[in-house]
């Protein structure tokens, strides 16, 4: 693992960061996960837009334009030795600053990018499918901390999944106030049924996942039915079939959650064509 600290490459145990920074005092900061097709970030200008519209939301001004964002990953990536492909995240937080919620307290963002090489989820999983479960944890509501901020504060995802953990489970799927279904932890989710793909709307409370955006489109190219829809557990327990999407796992089929098997328990012909389409879809965009 090697890190990108405010424009300096350094090894892991020498990318260090102040302890007076808001990223740490408070929790606040945004980031991005990428990873490279073929060594060269995937969708390097969405993620940026999206790491750009979140430090709006929380009041923050990104420190570097996009050529010097691009800069200083190719220059990261050339640096992780071995692996083909590589997994980056950025991180961004206010800097060190007085203790004080006054935006003039902090005036030089800290902006590192990490960098290690990409180990994908194994076949097995494709093939096989996983079980979810269900958590107790509802996901903040637009009006709370707005989900669609990509926040370096993960505090709910990170005890959503622990719960998932203990329950033995692949990812753990979150509802709302209102009891519809959001996303998983770390992951956004669709339904199949009667042929048709059903994910939640953004105004259920959830991330515009990158991959989730390419989904639609593939499903659009490819002529398979999509809709951007509430989703309630009836809808799930009743589905043909179920996956997750997400930058590092792509689409993984979900055959179960909790004690209830999806369809037949295998993953489904949509999720399969799908992901096929997807990959496609990802090599031609990344050249
Ligand atoms: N996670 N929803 C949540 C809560 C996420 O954290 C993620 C991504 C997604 C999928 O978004 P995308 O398709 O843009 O990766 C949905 C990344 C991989 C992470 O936390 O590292």
């Amino acid at each position: 693992m090697i890190a990108n600290v405010n424009g300096k490459i350094c090894g892991g145990d020498d990318a260090v960061v102040s302890v007076f920074d808001h990223g740490f005092v408070f929790g606040e900061g945004v980031y991005e996960t990428l990873r490279t097709y073929e060594r060269r970030p995937f969708l390097l200008e969405r993620h940026l837009q999206r790491l750009r519209a979140s430090a709006a939301m929380i009041d923050l001004a990104l420190p570097l334009d996009d050529a010097e964002i691009g800069r200083r990953i190719a220059e990261t990536i050339a640096a992780v030795e071995g692996g083909t492909e590589v997994y980056l995240r950025i991180l961004v937080t206010p800097g060190p600053g007085e203790f004080s919620y006054d935006p003039t307290a902090r005036r030089n963002p800290t902006f590192v990018i990490i960098a290690r090489t990409f180990a994908p989820p194994s076949p097995g999983l494709y093939a096989m499918g996983v079980t979810i479960t269900v958590v107790s944890i509802s996901r903040s509501q637009p009006n709370s901390v707005n989900p669609l901020i990509k926040s370096n504060n993960l505090l709910p995802n990170a005890m959503a999944m622990r719960e998932a953990m203990r329950r033995g489970a692949y990812e753990g799927l979150m509802l709302n106030y209102r009891g519809e279904i959001t996303e998983c932890t770390q992951s956004n989710f669709f339904i199949v049924k009667q042929d048709a793909i059903l994910t939640p709307p953004l105004e259920s409370g959830l991330l515009a996942g990158i991959t989730r955006e390419l989904i639609i489109e593939c499903a659009r190219e490819t002529g398979v039915p999509l809709e951007e829809t509430v989703i309630r557990m009836h809808d799930l327990l009743t589905a043909d079939e179920a996956f997750l999407s997400s930058t590092t796992r792509e689409l993984v089929p979900v055959v179960q959650v909790d004690r209830h098997v999806i369809g037949t328990g295998q993953p489904g012909a949509v999720t399969t064509r799908l992901l096929g389409a997807f990959r496609e879809r990802a090599v031609r965009l990344s050249r």
